[in-house]
């Protein structure tokens, strides 16, 4: 038996998805006993070239085409943004179509609503493309892993940021010029904002953490900073005292709070994370009983998010032939609260200070009188006269640093301290 399927948008995921529909349509058929196609592809502009794939009498410009077809069981959305993907996933929803999206922004921001009205009309929404590409990593935490209670969640998310700063990292460059690269290249949009500022990976911890820790939870919840601020410096100090700067997500449950940050950090040149270049992903996951696992891969790209989706169109179709569509979305009732982490990490401080006799004493000082101790510092004269200083803390509370960096700040010769990033063991 056929089942027809609406996509809407057909640009580097969709493309990559007409194509893998048509390549594995035989395979999808022998597993799930029904036979896929793409009947109909919405796309804004008609007359746009479209490499080969596309047979053009699918494409149309008007949603309705696809939304009031009553022959289309399933639609995949690859649009892309707020509305009207909004829109026409609820209103497939609605008409009892099954849905499948890669929409990240869509999920973290209305997730509760889709998949309340998915699980009303009884019908299927999949989004295991919307985090980390070709990775699997929504379906195993919410089946295989659901008998562990999920403690840690960490992981590189964002393939734009980790691009800029292993290129930061390999050609000794700046951030103005990674990110120049980047955007020739692709691995960033004209304008950048949502990834290098964190909101991207804030985004998809968001879907992820909602699900590792059976909560509810808004992005409001995180805590997000990017890693516009990081310089050559940084990444120069990191690579003497054996780190490389990564922005993580991180987010861990102690005991029902929640605690979920984006934040650029040093990661130890031999942690599994630290060899997580260019645009792959990788995520690690601490469970009570399962222990400790990484997943790692391809984090965006046509052909790798087009197997993401493939894969949830066809749990989409094994669900239709079992009769047991409806079951697979998780919306969870309680909200666990989200709070500053208590976790106790060493950080990497970088100040500039007057170059004079004293200073570097008033400074050690402070850390004395805060009962910070400091495990390595590194000091280098600075062209314009100032002293640039590094310095790195022992374990210390999120907390506990504020309180040095305020005392910090109150030393007259200390210029400015430029940046603070946890140091990962
Ligand atoms: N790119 C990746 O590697 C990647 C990875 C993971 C997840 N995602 C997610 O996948 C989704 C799609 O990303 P993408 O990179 O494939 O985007 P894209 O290349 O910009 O493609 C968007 C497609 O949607 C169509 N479209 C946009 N607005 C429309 C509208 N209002 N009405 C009708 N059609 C419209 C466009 O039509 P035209 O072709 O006529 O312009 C285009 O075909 C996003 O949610 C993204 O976050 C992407």
């Amino acid at each position: 038996m056929t089942v027809f399927i609406g996509l809407l948008g057909c640009g580097t995921v969709g493309s990559g998805v007409v194509e893998l529909v048509e390549r594995r349509a035989d395979k999808i058929a022998e597993i799930t006993g029904l036979r896929p196609v793409i009947s109909k592809i919405l796309v804004r502009d008609i007359d746009k070239p479209r490499e080969g794939l596309v047979d053009s009498s699918k494409l149309t410009t008007n949603a309705h085409d696809i939304l009031d077809d009553k022959e289309i069981d399933l639609v995949i959305e690859t649009i892309g943004g707020i509305e009207p993907a909004r829109e026409y996933i609820l209103s497939a929803l609605r008409s009892g179509k099954h849905v499948v999206t890669a929409n990240k922004d869509l999920i973290a921001l209305h997730g509760v609503e889709i998949l309340e009205t998915a699980e009303r009309h009884q019908v299927d929404v999949l989004y295991e493309a919307a985090v980390g590409g070709a990775i699997p990593l929504i379906r195993p935490l919410k089946d295989s892993l659901a008998s562990s209670d999920i403690t840690d969640l960490k992981g590189i998310i964002n393939g734009t940021t980790n691009y800029i700063l292993s290129k930061m990292t390999q050609s000794s460059i700046s951030f103005e010029t990674a990110l120049a690269e980047a955007q020739r290249l692709g691995y960033a949009e004209s304008d950048p904002t949502s990834d290098v500022e964190g909101l991207d990976a804030a985004r998809k911890l968001t879907i992820l953490a909602s699900i590792a820790f059976t909560s509810t939870v808004q992005l409001s919840d995180v805590r997000v900073q990017g890693i516009r601020k990081i310089t050559a410096s940084d990444v120069r100090f990191a690579d003497q005292l054996g780190y490389v700067i990564k922005l993580l997500a991180v987010g861990t449950d102690r005991e029902g709070r929640l605690s979920l940050e984006v934040r650029p950090s040093l990661v130890p040149k031999t942690h599994p994370l630290a060899h997580v270049s260019e645009s792959y992903n990788a995520l690690y996951i601490r469970g009570d009983a399962s222990g400790d696992l990484m997943f790692f891969g391809q984090g965006a790209g046509s052909l790798p998010t087009a197997s993401a989706v493939v894969g949830d169109v066809i749990e989409a179709l094994r669900n239709l032939q079992l009769g047991v569509s409806g079951h697979s979305q998780h919306v969870y009732a309680n909200h666990k609260p989200a709070v500053p982490s208590r976790d106790f990490l060493p950080y990497y401080m970088r100040l500039s200070a007057q170059d004079e006799p004293g200073v570097f004493a008033q400074i050690a000082q402070v850390f004395g009188e805060t009962e910070i101790s400091m495990s390595n510092v590194l000091q280098t004269p600075t062209e314009d006269g100032h002293a640039e200083i590094v310095v790195v803390s022992h374990k210390a509370s999120a907390e506990h640093i504020d309180t040095t960096l305020k005392r910090l700040r109150q030393i007259e010769q200390v210029i400015d301290i430029h940046t603070v990033m946890p140091v990962e063991s």
